[in-house]
């Protein structure tokens, strides 16, 4: 018998059950077991994986292609410079073409409709590794983080504060809806997620008892979490939005007094970021950015980056082991009947 995940793609968090990404999440936490202690694990020997890359990465880059070798694949990397799709093939046509050579394709790009015709016409399984609407292969390596770090995902209260209608803000409230995690999203009401958005959570909270609380309200937002999660003010293909945000977003920074105002220490609290993170000037951006508005950090301050609660360093070697196990999960011929 076929796992229940065999042949599927992952676009969107949306069309996995909360028994599924929980069992996506432990067997990623499996596998990190089996790489630490050198055990092989190549549940995808002889296969070929094409990553497909619209927009520039370096994490969800190499964790394809480090959980591509583990599990014994071949991972081609294809390059928006690299090939025709959308100059001059179709998405449909090219879907086609690498359907019939590659045995999976990883895509990251602007539209969610892309990733969606990819799955439609390649006739293989196709991870989205990031859209403009949802970055849904980040959520099993982020709730895996919290699980390791809490040992459980029961009674955690959660908070994403800054940009609340980007992709991870999306992300992260319907995981977070569905796994029964506690969703806080705090934002200026200008930047808080669509109703969309908001209605599928909470269609998803219902079944999960997850409260959610989505609030321009910054004391009431992150009072009692145990997660503060941020990300850049400005997405990629963004670029000309940071007077806009910087101006919109600065009270919501996660800084030392934030991190206070939770009123949690220690065990009870840890920050967490997808990265890449503007939280100091060593970067072409960081140095522009503090030449055009005098900002030595935008959405984390250096101090909280660096402080023993930030664990996105943790956070971002879980991408690896998750990306390994929605892989192997989809296209590994495992045995998981059911979850
Ligand atoms: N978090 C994340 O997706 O990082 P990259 O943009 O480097 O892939
Ligand atoms: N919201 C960010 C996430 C990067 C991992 C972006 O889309 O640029």
């Amino acid at each position: 018998m076929n796992s229940i995940f065999q042949g599927k793609s992952f676009l969107a968090e949306k069309d996995f059950s909360q028994a599924e990404l929980l069992h996506l999440i432990d067997f990623a936490l499996h596998l990190k077991e089996l790489k630490q202690k050198n055990i092989p694990h190549q549940y995808l020997a002889g296969k070929n994986i094409a990553l497909l890359f619209e927009k520039t990465s370096t994490r969800t880059r190499a964790a394809f292609t480090v959980a591509a070798n583990d599990l014994g694949a071949h991972p081609e990397f294809l390059g928006a410079q690299d090939i025709q799709l959308g100059k001059k093939e179709s998405v449909a046509d090219t879907a086609q073409v690498l359907g019939s050579m590659f045995d999976g394709i990883e895509f990251r790009g602007f539209s969610q409709q892309v990733v969606a015709d990819l799955a439609k016409y390649s006739g293989v399984p196709v991870w989205n590794g990031l859209t403009d609407l949802w970055h849904p292969t980040q959520m099993i390596a982020d709730f895996m983080t919290v699980k390791e770090n809490f040992g459980s995902l029961a009674d955690i209260t959660f908070t994403y504060v800054g940009d609340g209608r980007n992709n991870m803000a999306n992300s992260l409230l319907v995981t977070g809806a569905i796994l029964g995690v506690h969703m806080r999203i705090v934002s200026p009401q200008s930047l808080q997620p669509a109703k969309e958005v908001v209605e599928l959570a909470q269609g998803f909270a219902k079944d999960s008892g997850a409260q959610l609380l989505i609030t321009d309200d910054i004391q009431t937002g992150v009072k009692g979490a145990n997660v503060l999660y941020t990300d850049v003010w400005v997405s990629m293909g963004e670029e000309d939005k940071f007077a806009e945000r910087i101006e919109a977003l600065q009270p919501y920074q996660i800084n030392s007094e934030m991190v206070a105002a939770t009123g949690n220490q220690g065990g009870n609290l840890i920050v967490l970021h997808c990265l890449p993170a503007f939280h100091d000037t060593q970067t072409e951006y960081g140095q522009k950015i503090f030449n055009e508005f005098g900002l030595t950090e935008m959405e984390i301050t250096d101090e909280v980056f660096n402080s023993p609660f930030a664990k996105q360093f943790e956070q971002a070697e879980n991408r690896m082991h998750s990306i390994k196990a929605i892989m192997a999960a989809t296209l590994g011929n495992l045995f998981i009947p059911k979850v």
